[in-house]
């Protein structure tokens, strides 16, 4: 059984003390008793109030982003050791925003992955089409390049730590959400090419999130599909119930 993975992407929103303050509401709800894996990505200056705010919770905390260099004259940018050391224990890469406003390559994510790793990062490596590129029958071959150039020499252990987030680009923040078939469809060629390019046996454990407008309304028909993990949910995350109704709904669904 693959643990689901409820992940919370708060792209650039929330001051230190909105996320003190929303850390505060979500853990009097009770998060104790969670078995899913709980992720939030705050803005890397909010990482440290978010860790200390959420002490002896099972809610684990991820940097936004990291640059592909160790370290150097890289005004602005923060290193996968720096966010390492902040505390924080996940890293998104390759998220789409980051490829369509800030250039972000398959060779990049690549170059960021790798560090991500050498720096016990877990990376949640994020691939996904654009409206263009589906209308146009291309989601697949999309799909397979992004998974070809950017875990380019990665091995098989290394790929042990991986998570993949699926999040179709017409579908993130527009409301748009694809349709569990359709998420189910490419998320079941993801595991079948891992399969191909590793192993059966990491195939069968590799975690592979859905995002894009994921939200309470359609979290359980979304974690219901046979291959869909867990949720990479941004607007929906920012809201502490909205969120924590989400965990509760992939809870419901580890029980059955
Ligand atoms: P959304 O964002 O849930 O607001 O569509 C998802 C994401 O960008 O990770």
């Amino acid at each position: 059984m693959r643990k689901f993975f409820i992940a919370g992407n708060w792209k650039m929103n929330y001051s230190i003390s909105e996320t003190v303050e929303f850390c505060r509401q979500f853990r009097v709800k009770g998060l104790n008793n969670i078995s899913s894996d709980i992720v939030l990505f705050p803005p890397s200056i909010s990482i440290q109030a978010m860790i200390k705010t959420l002490e002896d919770t099972p809610v684990k905390v991820g940097g936004q982003n990291i640059h592909q260099e160790f370290s150097g004259a890289f005004t602005g940018e923060i290193s996968a050791e720096m966010l390492y050391d902040s505390g924080s224990e996940f890293v998104l890469i390759g998220h789409s925003e980051r490829r369509q406003y800030f250039n972000e390559t398959d060779e990049i994510v690549n170059k960021k992955l790798k560090i991500a790793l050498k720096s016990n990062l877990t990376p949640v490596v994020c691939i996904g089409e654009s409206l263009d590129q589906r209308e146009s029958g291309k989601t697949e071959d999309v799909i397979l390049r992004q998974i070809k150039e950017g875990f380019k020499d990665i091995s098989e252990t290394e790929m042990e730590k991986v998570v993949i987030a699926y999040e179709p680009i017409w579908a993130i923040g527009t409301g748009l959400t694809a349709t569990p078939e359709q998420a189910q469809e490419i998320h079941n060629i993801i595991r079948n090419t891992i399969v191909e390019d590793f192993s059966p046996q990491l195939g069968k454990n590799l975690r592979i999130l859905y995002g894009g407008s994921a939200k309470v309304k359609n979290a359980e028909i979304l974690l219901s599909e046979k291959d869909i993990d867990g949720l990479l949910i941004g607007g929906a995350s920012l809201k502490v119930n909205d969120f924590y109704e989400i965990i509760k709904i992939a809870e419901k669904l580890t029980k059955k």
